[in-house]
């Protein structure tokens, strides 16, 4: 057992974004490879919404903790640990059970926030296994943002894509996978077309890198856009619009090129006749493994990179955070602090 027996916790105890309420809950024994985690910071992704919603699963139990992303330091360590100390600042990994290679079928099962209690609570208690460090220049705050949001943009990019200095990336929206998209895409010396229903948002972008900016409002026919400035096509997208955005995303694409499958904002049909006659790579993404996450680290250490905050809040603010991102007007990530 912990010194400390209890913990300030959020439950989502009915599907609703106003259904989150506070309660004290008991920590669970401090295992031999276990550390206790003094939360400082979480952050929002749209899965979040859609789980409070409902629209996820119908099947996670409840009462759940929700959020997979926060940051937080160690105050106590199991007699067996090994991997961190007192005081070290660490993220918890978005699938407790993914450290290397190919996800694995039981993976999701361990996704924090989801299938398993998330991280909105004072102190959690994980294994060692489960964390990795936080770069020296992050603020808990900016670490909070990295687990889900950011490792998925680098597995799209760089373990399951293939980019390289010069290379063309598309990517579509503001929200927290594009932004991290373009950071790490232009870090890595590519060109990024960045599409937003906003001229403020593309605005910002310009300014954090962007090279083509796009309204997808204005320009319902936005692959053509993209193709006036890289009439080539581009050599990935970041796909994050799903059905109703996947044929405009194949039309973009030059031949031979790749799509990160990453999310499902839109509905719609899709024709997959020019996906196969271009001969396009169409790569499913669900996070990435705890590898992937220390190999991020490191260039965005390297890199300096800091993510993008559109809004900080307090944990008590939850209900008003999750309004903010059903509305859409974030630009980046919500963060909130304990
Ligand atoms: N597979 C995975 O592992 C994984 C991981 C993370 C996220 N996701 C998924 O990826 C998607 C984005 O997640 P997120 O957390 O980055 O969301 P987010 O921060 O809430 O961003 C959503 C943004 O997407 C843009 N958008 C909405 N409809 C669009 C459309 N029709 N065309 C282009 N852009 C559109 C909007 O940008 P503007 O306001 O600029 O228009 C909106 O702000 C979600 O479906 C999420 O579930 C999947």
């Amino acid at each position: 057992m912990p010194t400390q027996t209890t913990t300030r916790a959020f439950e989502l105890t009915d599907y609703g974004l106003d259904k989150i309420t506070i309660r004290d809950r008991q920590l669970p024994e401090l295992g031999s490879h276990d550390v206790l985690v003094k939360m400082k910071a979480v952050s929002l992704n749209y899965r979040d919404f859609l789980i409070a919603k409902g629209l996820y699963s119908r099947n996670l139990k409840l009462p759940l903790v929700p959020l997979s992303d926060g940051a937080g330091e160690i105050v106590e360590v199991g007699s067996a640990v090994s991997r961190f100390k007192r005081g070290d600042r660490v993220t918890p990994i978005f699938m407790q059970s993914w450290i290397a290679g190919q996800i694995a079928a039981n993976d999701g099962k361990s996704a924090l926030g989801g299938a398993i209690d998330g991280v909105l609570m004072n102190e959690a208690v994980f294994n060692e296994s489960g964390l990795v460090r936080i770069p020296d220049h992050l603020t808990f705050e900016e670490a909070a943002t990295l687990p889900c949001a950011a490792v998925t943009a680098w597995n799209a990019l760089f373990e399951t894509g293939n980019i390289k200095p010069g290379s063309k990336v598309l990517t579509l929206g503001t929200g927290g996978v594009s932004i991290f998209a373009m950071q790490f895409a232009k870090a890595a010396g590519a060109l990024v077309a960045i599409t937003s229903s906003s001229e403020e948002k593309l605005e910002r972008a310009k300014q954090l890198g962007a090279d083509i900016c796009i309204n997808y409002k204005q320009n319902a026919d936005w692959d053509k856009e993209v193709l006036k400035h890289f009439p080539e096509g581009v050599d990935h997208v970041i796909e994050v619009g799903g059905a109703g955005t996947l044929d405009r995303s194949v039309k973009a694409a030059r031949p031979g090129g790749h799509i990160s499958m990453i999310g499902r904002l839109t509905d719609g049909a899709f024709d997959p006749t020019k996906l196969l006659m271009k001969h396009l790579r169409l790569q499913g993404i669900f996070v990435g493994s705890r590898e992937m996450f220390e190999r991020m680290n490191h260039a965005v250490d390297a890199n300096k990179i800091s993510p993008i905050i559109d809004k900080g809040y307090k944990v008590e603010e939850i209900t008003e955070a999750l309004n903010t991102l059903e509305s859409g007007s974030h630009f980046g990530k919500i963060v909130l602090a304990f």
